[in-house]
């Protein structure tokens, strides 16, 4: 470091990764250059920034979040907050997003975050320069805009760029052959907000993601008759009333009717695609060599970083894991890397690295448009990013509670938001159902 003035980090996106990014920089002021964040709204919270419109801003810009206007979180309060910010004490467990929203602004008040963001404002461009001296020999340039007018951009340097843009925005679309013929309203869940307008309708949901599973609960709840269609085992936990299940739509026929994959057919009046969202880096410079290919974004050593270009960080593109917790690691992660307390292989060691990794989920059966779902893997992944960055592990208690939550899903799906949990010290919890009775805790063997 000697010689240098402090590194001056940009980060792309105000979401919750984002602002955990800028709450570490700030940390470190002594080598840090105070963060700046870009932000394309007026607000913080990303996909916790509830909108009811569907399709665009009246600027023109997209609405990116998909966020549902009856959403309650999937995971406890006590595990889903950054683990140096609690939520407030009063909440339950299973908080309405509008309490995940605020509780992104505290965050903002308490770590003095706001003077850092510039909000209305789009990167358009992150191109990477050589810079004798620089981090690694390395400079970014980032050109940003108001997103309407790219005419009257600007263009920035930094020494390094945290992408943090989010990836449940973009819809994907599988490749249905015949999707065209289908003649009721076809949907994506980016689009859903609310359950009223599918009341008394027949809707067939694809896809028995979380999206998949809440929307077809909420659609019972207004005596929708919902087939939920879906390649997994056959769900065995009950169902809401009026959901029933088929294995996936295989096509559309001529006359628009679906067809799933066991051969009967269905003509329901909607057709919902649950069927997950697309990576998108649009700002990226080819150069930097990041590919997309079947919801696989690489390569990146320690799904972060592209080993040619080490002063980028792409941070919480995992899926399947426990976000706030996973980008407070990956965040100290990143510092520990620019601080130099934890010193980065060789671009070919970090690419061997990245190989062997994929090779061994690959033996184990994993197909590519998985392989970024850490799923119970995460707590194995956020130890060992802390034991190499030298920071604080999560509390032991976290992963605990946090795959017996997923039992209680997978055995009641219909009740475990109402359950409430309680922390009592470092290792151990309690869970109490809506009558207050406590819960006996499952077994967790496999972490
Ligand atoms: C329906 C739904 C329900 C969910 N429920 C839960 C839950 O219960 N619990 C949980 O922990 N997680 C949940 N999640 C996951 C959720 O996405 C994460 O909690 C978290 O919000 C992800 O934060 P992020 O910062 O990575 O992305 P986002 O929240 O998407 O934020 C990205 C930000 O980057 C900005 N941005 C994008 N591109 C640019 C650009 N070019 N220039 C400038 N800014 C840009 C966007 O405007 C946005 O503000 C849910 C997700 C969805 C879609
Ligand atoms: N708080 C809440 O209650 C809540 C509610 C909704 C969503 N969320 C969150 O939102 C995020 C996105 O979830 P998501 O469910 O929208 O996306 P997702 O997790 O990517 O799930 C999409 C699902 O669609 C399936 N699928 C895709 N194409 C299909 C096809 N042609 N036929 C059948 N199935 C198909 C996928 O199966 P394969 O994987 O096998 O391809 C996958 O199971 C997650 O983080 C989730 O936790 C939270
Ligand atoms: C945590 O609490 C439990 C139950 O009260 C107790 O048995 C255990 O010793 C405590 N552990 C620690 C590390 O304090």
């Amino acid at each position: 470091m000697a010689g240098m003035g402090k590194l001056r980090v940009a980060v792309v996106g105000a979401g919750a990764a984002g602002l955990c990014a800028a709450r570490h920089l700030l940390a470190r002021q002594d080598l840090f250059a105070p963060p700046v964040l870009f932000e394309i709204t007026k607000h913080v919270g990303g996909t916790w920034v509830y909108e009811e419109r569907v399709g665009h801003y009246d600027n023109g810009l997209p609405i990116q979040s998909s966020m549902y206007r009856d959403l309650r979180t999937n995971i406890p309060k006590e595990v889903m907050s950054f683990p140096d910010f609690p939520f407030a004490k009063h909440l339950p467990s299973f908080v309405h997003h509008t309490e995940v929203r605020k509780y992104l602004e505290q965050y903002c008040d308490h770590f003095r975050l706001w003077d850092h963001i510039r909000f209305d404002t789009t990167v358009d461009a992150v191109d990477p320069v050589k810079v004798k001296g620089g981090w690694k020999g390395l400079a970014w340039d980032i050109t940003s805009s108001d997103g309407v007018d790219q005419s009257k951009s600007t263009k920035e340097r930094f020494d390094a760029v945290m992408v943090c843009n989010g990836h449940f925005y973009d819809p994907y679309i599988p490749a249905i052959p015949g999707l065209e013929k289908y003649k009721g309203m076809l949907m994506h869940s980016h689009d859903y907000r609310s359950a009223e307008p599918f009341a008394d309708k027949s809707v067939v949901v694809l896809g028995a993601g979380l999206s998949g599973l809440d929307i077809a609960m909420e659609l019972a709840n207004v005596n929708a008759k919902v087939i939920l269609s879906h390649g997994q085992k056959p769900l065995t936990c009950p169902m809401p009333k009026g959901v029933e299940q088929a294995p996936p739509v295989r096509k559309v026929l001529d006359d628009g009717t679906l067809q799933f994959q066991n051969g009967e057919q269905a003509e329901p009046e909607v057709f919902m695609l649950c069927t997950g969202y697309n990576f998108l880096f649009p700002f990226l410079n080819e150069q930097v060599g990041v590919r997309v290919k079947e919801h696989l974004v690489y390569p990146l050593y320690k799904f972060l970083i592209p080993p040619a270009y080490p002063s980028l960080f792409i941070v919480g593109i995992c899926r399947a894991i426990c976000p706030f917790p996973h980008f407070h690691v990956q965040s100290q992660f990143v510092i520990s890397v620019l601080d130099g307390s934890f010193s980065l292989p060789t671009r070919e060691d970090m690419e061997e690295d990245i190989e062997l990794d994929m090779a061994a989920r690959r033996a184990r059966g994993v197909a590519t448009r998985h392989i970024l779902k850490l799923d119970s893997e995460q707590w194995a992944y956020n130890d060992h990013l802390a034991q190499l960055g030298g920071f604080q592990p999560l509390p032991r208690y976290w992963a605990n509670l946090y795959e017996s939550n997923k039992v209680f899903r997978a055995r009641d799906m219909l009740n475990y938001k109402t359950y409430n949990y309680n922390i009592l010290n470092e290792t151990e919890w309690m869970v109490q159902n809506l009558q207050g009775q406590q819960l006996q805790k499952p077994q967790i063997t496999h972490i």
